[in-house]
């Protein structure tokens, strides 16, 4: 069955560019419906055009309440008849709006292997701490930021020569073999939530 995703960005959309790209080799068996930024500027509404998806700029500004912005995004998805909401570099706290509506079928990527260095600048809090090991973490989205039930995780160890650019760079490539592997799994119908733990079935 191909899944349809709507993806959520605020920024670059390297991640979004890894769907696609996995996409378009026929690696992963989904369509990208739309995608939806809440910066007109996001290189990553750019990379949709390219590729044919339509892309949806959806100004928090003009809603008077974050209720209000959350049902438009919500509507937004069901329009396409989005099957997968998959939140890649998008910026904000998603609302309960489409959290409910999407029970368990909204997804998060973070640079660090959490729950350690949640937030907004997981890479340079893990750099700045000095851990020897940090990582990229696939998880289900929930109310809180970057808290929800942890799918996939890929370590990456911090060399003695790394800097931080050469550390986002590392965590940058993971995430963009991540993301696709587990939109994979849930293309394929192996993911299943028992608690908090996401339990993986073994490939048919
Ligand atoms: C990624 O590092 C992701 O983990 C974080 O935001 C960044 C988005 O990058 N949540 P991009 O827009 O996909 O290039």
């Amino acid at each position: 069955m191909t899944i349809r995703l709507g993806v959520l960005i605020s920024g670059s959309g390297t991640n979004l560019q890894a769907i696609i790209d996995a996409i378009e080799s026929g690696d992963l068996n989904a369509e990208v419906s739309v995608v939806i930024s809440n910066h007109d500027s996001a290189g990553g509404l750019k990379r949709a055009g390219r590729h044919g998806i339509d892309g949806v700029y959806i100004d928090r500004g003009n809603f008077e309440s974050a209720h209000k912005y959350n049902i438009e995004i919500r509507d937004i998805l069901r329009r396409y008849d989005v099957d997968w909401v998959v939140m890649a570099g998008y910026m904000r706290l998603l609302g309960r709006e489409v959290l409910d509506f999407y029970r368990n079928r909204v997804l998060n990527i973070h640079p660090a292997l959490l729950p350690s260095f949640a937030g907004a600048s997981g890479i340079h809090d893990a750099w700045d701490y000095g851990v020897k090991v940090t990582g990229v973490t696939v998880h289900f989205a929930s109310e809180d930021f970057d808290e929800g039930p942890i799918i996939a995780q890929q370590a990456v160890t911090i060399a003695e020569d790394d800097t931080i650019e050469s550390l986002e760079a590392k965590i940058h490539a993971i995430e963009h073999q991540l993301y696709p592997k587990v939109l994979m799994l849930i293309a394929d119908g192996r993911l299943e939530i028992v608690g908090r733990k996401v339990m993986i079935a073994p490939d048919a």
